[in-house]
């Protein structure tokens, strides 16, 4: 599914904003605060029913403003969803219409558009702590083994809630929570099969792209399961009772997953540049998306952020052939009108827009491959 149609009102500086993005390639530029990132972070809410930035709907919602709403109007080769998500300041929660119903799970609508967000704090997925890799990693298995994973991720987090419930209410003697323990054991193995398998489908395409974003060898990626690779989980659980009731929680399983990067015996973050650590997230985020399109009959959408943040134009460049490589429908930032004008090859679908104090505007003469897409792209609508 592709983004042909966004509207979006009162949100944050975009008081009213409607544009027919392309199915491939969408450059927004502008000045800083001109609302570039607040395009992307729309995007964001209408695929996830929340922001990329803060989980306050005060500071989204335009000031002054009660609600934001964001339209959008999914085509395929297929069918045609419009979407549309609101939320106001007054209610606890966002309102979700795909094709006209009322939706209540936001996982319906992370179905449909499958998100990839590319932007500065991007190096944080290595930097930062296990669970962003966790919901990394879950991303894809959700994507690809959707049916399967959900029902039984969620059985699992139900099952250790109730056991760290039991635990810390010291309710350790009766049966339940062997019950509790034992339903835990087998839907965390299930999680840990799935995760295991997408990992072993995604690191293949995760050296090829890697290898055309960059020159860098060695890097080698662990999937830690949560618990010892060699031992069952059941005699993990059992071994490990009176440490979990001292500390009133469940210390291993899926809980404690991780996806380690290493270069060598050391972590990549103490080794790799700023630069260099973008780039592996990318060919990690470039990956999923190459994987997802393979796997499925679904495309990722990729929101890049301030792509000319900390890459250099080789790097810039190599990072756009594949973006351009994948055929997903991409969504990028800039400052400066031109500073991906060299990026993009001649068959491009291409647009970009001019964001200007809230206001959007299609750029008609872009540039050559700008003016070749335009074309191809009325052929289309
Ligand atoms: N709730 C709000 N109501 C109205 N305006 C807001 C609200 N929140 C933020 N803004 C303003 O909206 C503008 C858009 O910010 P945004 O982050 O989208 O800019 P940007 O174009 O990405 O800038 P940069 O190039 O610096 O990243 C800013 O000027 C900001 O001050
Ligand atoms: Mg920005």
């Amino acid at each position: 599914m592709t983004i042909r149609q966004l509207t979006i009102s009162d949100l944050r500086n975009l008081t009213s904003v409607s544009i027919k993005p392309s199915s491939e390639i969408n450059i927004f530029y502008g000045l800083n605060g001109s609302g570039k990132t607040s395009i992307l972070e729309a995007i964001h809410i209408l695929g996830l029913a929340r922001s990329f930035r803060t989980p306050k709907v005060k500071s989204v919602v335009q000031t002054g403003k009660d609600k934001y709403t964001i339209f959008g109007l999914m085509k395929d080769l297929h069918r045609q969803i419009p979407v549309g998500v609101s939320r106001s300041i007054h209610e606890d929660s966002i309102q979700i219409r795909i094709s006209g119903n009322a939706i209540r799970s936001s996982a319906e609508l992370a179905a449909l558009l499958p998100l990839q967000i590319i932007n500065p704090d991007t190096f944080k997925l290595l930097e930062g702590s296990p669970g962003l890799r966790r919901n990394f990693l879950d991303w894809g298995v959700f994507h690809v083994k959707h049916k399967d994973f959900l029902p039984v991720w969620k059985h699992m987090q139900m099952a250790l809630k109730q056991r760290n419930s039991l635990i810390r209410h010291g309710r350790i003697s009766g049966s339940e929570l062997s019950i509790w323990t034992q339903a835990f054991s087998k839907y965390a193995c299930q999680v840990d099969q799935l995760r295991q398998a997408y990992v072993e489908q995604l690191l293949p395409y995760f050296s090829k792209v890697l290898q055309e974003l960059c020159k860098l060898d060695g890097i080698k990626i662990n999937y830690y399961r949560g618990w010892d690779k060699d031992r069952d989980l059941d005699e993990v659980l059992e071994a490990g009772l009176s440490r979990d009731i001292q500390s009133g929680y469940t210390f291993y399983g899926p809980q404690r997953a991780d996806l380690r990067v290493r270069i060598g015996n050391s972590n990549a973050t103490e080794i790799l540049s700023r630069g260099q650590l973008k780039l592996v997230v990318c060919a990690l985020k470039l990956a999923q998306g190459y994987l997802l399109s393979e796997a499925t009959d679904q495309k990722s959408i990729f929101l890049v952020d301030d792509l000319s943040s900390e890459l250099d134009i080789p790097h810039r460049m190599a990072l756009c052939h594949l973006l351009q490589k994948i055929e997903s429908q991409v969504f990028i930032t800039c400052v400066e009108k031109n500073a991906l004008a060299d990026c993009w090859l001649p068959e491009t679908h291409y647009k970009m827009f001019h964001v200007k104090q809230g206001q959007v505007e299609l750029v008609e003469n872009p540039g050559r491959a700008g003016r070749q897409a335009k074309s191809l792209e009325i052929e289309h609508d």
